[in-house]
């Protein structure tokens, strides 16, 4: 099989093509021909050496979402699983977990509970770019927030895969989505994609000749487009100060603010207005839903599969790259312009 090693940490280059033999699945596991690979900023992070936590030491194989087919099953596996499509389920993988572990890789060997069967709206290339996106929304909104329809909730990064999904989270529980995106031109590009569902976008920056980036007052056209009243719930992975800020003062009575990343630079923020808004901040890892225990985790995924194959979940991906690639698709990510999921396909 072939898979991506890092054995230092570093840039795109540090990024190795490898051959090793095909693991044998042992007792109660199956052996999944990858189909499809999910890039996730985590695995930028990881292959930087600023998220240890996730990646341990190098070596280490990336990756943490896959999916694909079941071709091999160990011992005390039903048979008839062979040929099965299915997602790796989000409590695996861990990059540093060994031949369990990291999906940067051909074929990967799990536990059969973690292979957790696709519907057939979902294509091979999607199979590995689900969880991150739509659990890390629906964790947060639905499970955490139990959020109410009728909410409106502003989604900071709209061209993210999170921000996409978050937003058909949102309508598929009765609330009102308004994305927040940089420019102009990736406003109009959400807004002409079939799986869009944001009610609104808003253009947070301006930029002048040299390229330089300022941020627009938007919180004013937040205002505007609640009728003064402000958004109930921020689904912020930017965090920096200057958006912090921004939400605070677009917040409705009562407002929550969850911080799942940290896109932006930190910096000082005014949280003064949150005393008579009675207001919350919190943090949001997806990891929560995980820890919580296996109906918890079990419930949402099952929540998530049944809407795409109704297609009220509906996945836009930016590009699939070859998992030889893989330099070339850490690149584009970075870059940040792309929309929608980026997947490697083995
Ligand atoms: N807490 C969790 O459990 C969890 C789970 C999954 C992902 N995450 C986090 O969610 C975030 C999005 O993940 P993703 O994989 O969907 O990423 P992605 O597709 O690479 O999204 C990046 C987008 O974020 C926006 N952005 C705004 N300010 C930015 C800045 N200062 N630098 C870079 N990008 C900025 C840009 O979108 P616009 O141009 O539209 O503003 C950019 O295109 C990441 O921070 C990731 O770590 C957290």
């Amino acid at each position: 099989m072939e898979l991506i090693q890092v054995n230092q940490f570093g840039g795109p280059e540090v990024l190795k093509l490898i051959s090793q033999p095909t693991p044998k699945p042992g007792p109660m596991e199956v052996r999944l021909r990858v189909t499809s690979i999910g890039l996730n900023h985590a695995d930028l992070m990881g292959r930087e050496g600023q998220y240890k936590a996730s990646t341990g030491e190098p070596p280490f194989v990336p990756g943490i979402e896959a999916g694909g087919i079941i071709e091999e099953v160990g011992g005390e596996v039903d048979a008839s699983r062979i040929g099965e499509r299915v997602v790796v389920a989000p409590t695996l993988p861990r990059p540093n977990a060994g031949p369990h572990g990291g999906t940067y890789r051909s074929h990967i060997v799990i536990d059969e509970s973690q292979a957790l069967l696709a519907p057939d709206a979902l294509p091979n290339e999607q199979l590995g770019a689900v969880w991150l996106p739509y659990l890390t929304a629906w964790g947060c909104l639905a499970w955490k927030d139990q959020l109410k329809p009728g909410a409106v909730v502003g989604i900071p990064a709209a061209s993210s895969s999170v921000g996409l999904a978050a937003a058909q989270v949102v309508k598929a529980l009765g609330g009102t989505a308004i994305g927040l995106t940089s420019s102009p031109n990736k406003a109009q590009a959400i807004q002409s994609l079939t799986t869009s569902r944001f009610d609104h976008i808003v253009v947070t920056h301006d930029k002048d000749e040299q390229g330089n980036r300022t941020m627009r007052p938007w919180h004013r056209e937040i205002k505007q487009l609640t009728d003064g009243k402000g958004v109930d719930v921020y689904f912020d992975p930017v965090a920096s100060g200057e958006y912090l800020s921004a939400e605070v003062r677009s917040l409705a009575k009562g407002g929550r603010i969850y911080i799942y990343g940290l896109l932006g630079d930190p910096g000082p923020v005014d949280l003064s207005p949150m005393i008579i808004k009675n207001a919350s901040l919190h943090g949001w890892v997806l990891d929560e839903i995980v820890q919580a225990g296996d109906a918890h985790w079990h419930k949402a995924c099952s929540e998530i599969l049944r809407r795409f194959i109704n297609r009220t979940f509906e996945q836009h991906l930016s590009r699939v790259y070859p998992l030889a690639e893989v330099q070339r698709a850490h690149e584009e990510m970075a870059q940040g312009r792309h929309i929608g999921k980026l997947v490697l396909v083995p």
